[in-house]
């Protein structure tokens, strides 16, 4: 019997030869996993199976000199999945996020991928994941758009522009074919500048930096939003255009009437309802709302004013034609993605076949035979 095992490594170069970056074929590859997720064919974590994943959260001040505390953006979190369909394949994301990691030059988290056999649990591939994870981030509202948007969207706003939303943009323009002006909102305005720049020479679309964020708003078809939590972002149901789609990949604060007049659609029921029963257990709901991109949406739920998430509608069941997505050009609709591991493993799993195919990656062994067994 071989118990030889040896496993893949990917680095961030090979994950690009292996078209980390294709973003079109990223937005496929997610709506299949939303279907998958519609249909039930996959498991996360926790005893719900719809764990985002588990975290190690720093106290605010330790005993230990070496312990780390709370900061800005910072901590750890680990990200299981199983994923069916034809992927059938285990996965785990694990990150750490620290926002005084720019003062490094290094992105603000530092995220890599680990494929597992589903049988015996052994290592596939191991990948450099940060273009994976903001690949896949930025496929996933591009799916919604395809979806949910209107289709003589002209204008997009980003509002944040760090790297996840950069990716939000390029997944997004695969599927806004009819967008012709781009406007960046971030706190700091080298930033927006730099990324307008960026997308000026790389699309051609006419470009604007904006600070002024009820009037940016009052132009835009569609909305993405992915800025970090250094300072909480609010935003006014009064400043949106009339049947603009706002896409929630970061956390947002909103007036009461920008959640209870919109449409919300959600990324996956299940994943919200895990998300409130850890706050139940967490034992302070309100403080463990504050930290998650829907915790103002459970918010309203809790107080009667939005319906029950169980009567609510995710993208999976729009796009198996079995939940209500837009039905007219006038309604704005929040599509709130929290991120899931199953869309890491999906698209881990695409490019960990596509090395094999074209021999790209190191081989890594774990033993030519287990020492205990
Ligand atoms: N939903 C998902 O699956 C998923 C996955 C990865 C990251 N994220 C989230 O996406 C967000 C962005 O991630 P990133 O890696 O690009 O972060 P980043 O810190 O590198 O960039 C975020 C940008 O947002 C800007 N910003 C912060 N607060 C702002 C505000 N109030 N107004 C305007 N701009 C503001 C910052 O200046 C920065 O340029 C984070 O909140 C992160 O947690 C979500």
């Amino acid at each position: 019997m071989d118990s030889r095992i040896e496993f893949l490594y990917l680095s961030e170069q090979d994950t690009i030869k292996v078209g980390v970056n294709n973003a079109s074929e990223c937005v496929e590859v997610c709506e299949e996993v939303f279907k998958l997720l519609a249909q039930g064919d996959y498991l996360m974590g926790g005893t719900n199976h719809n764990s985002h994943g588990i975290g190690i959260i720093f106290p605010k001040e330790s005993e230990f000199p070496n312990m780390p505390t709370a900061g800005p953006d910072r901590r750890f979190f680990a990200m299981p999945a199983y994923l069916g369909g034809r992927f059938d394949v285990c996965g785990n994301k694990w990150y750490g996020s620290n926002a005084a990691n720019s003062s490094k030059g290094l992105p603000r988290s530092i995220l890599t991928v680990l494929l597992n056999d589903k049988d015996t649990g052994a290592p596939l591939c191991l990948m450099s994941a940060n273009l994976l994870s903001a690949a896949r981030t930025g496929a996933i509202p591009a799916v919604a758009v395809r979806r949910l948007g209107r289709e003589d969207s002209e204008v997009c706003a980003l509002l944040g522009c760090g790297p996840i939303n950069k990716s939000c943009y390029r997944n997004i323009m695969t599927q806004a074919k009819t967008i012709k002006k781009v406007i960046f909102y971030d706190l700091f305005e080298d930033k927006a500048r730099e990324m307008a720049e960026w997308a000026k020479k790389e699309y051609g679309v006419e470009t604007e930096v904006s600070s002024d964020l009820p009037v940016l708003l009052s132009e835009a078809d569609i909305v993405t939003v992915a800025a970090s939590r250094i300072k909480p972002l609010f935003i006014e149901k009064k400043w949106l255009k009339k049947g603009a789609l706002v896409l929630l990949s970061g956390p947002v604060r909103g007036d009461d009437e920008f959640w209870l007049e919109s449409k919300i659609v959600y990324d996956h029921i299940g994943l919200h309802e895990a998300y409130v029963e850890e706050a139940v257990v967490s034992g302070d709901r309100k403080n463990y709302y504050s930290g998650v991109i829907g915790g103002p949406i459970y918010n309203l739920i809790d107080e009667n004013k939005l319906p029950d998430l169980k009567d609510s509608v995710d993208l999976g069941h729009v796009i198996l034609g079995a939940g209500e997505g837009r039905t007219n050009d006038e309604e704005n609709i929040v599509f709130v993605a929290c991120g899931m591991a199953v869309f890491d493993v999906a698209w881990g799993y695409e490019l960990y076949r596509r090395a094999l195919e074209k021999g790209i990656g190191q081989k890594l062994l774990l033993w030519d035979a287990p020492a205990l067994s």
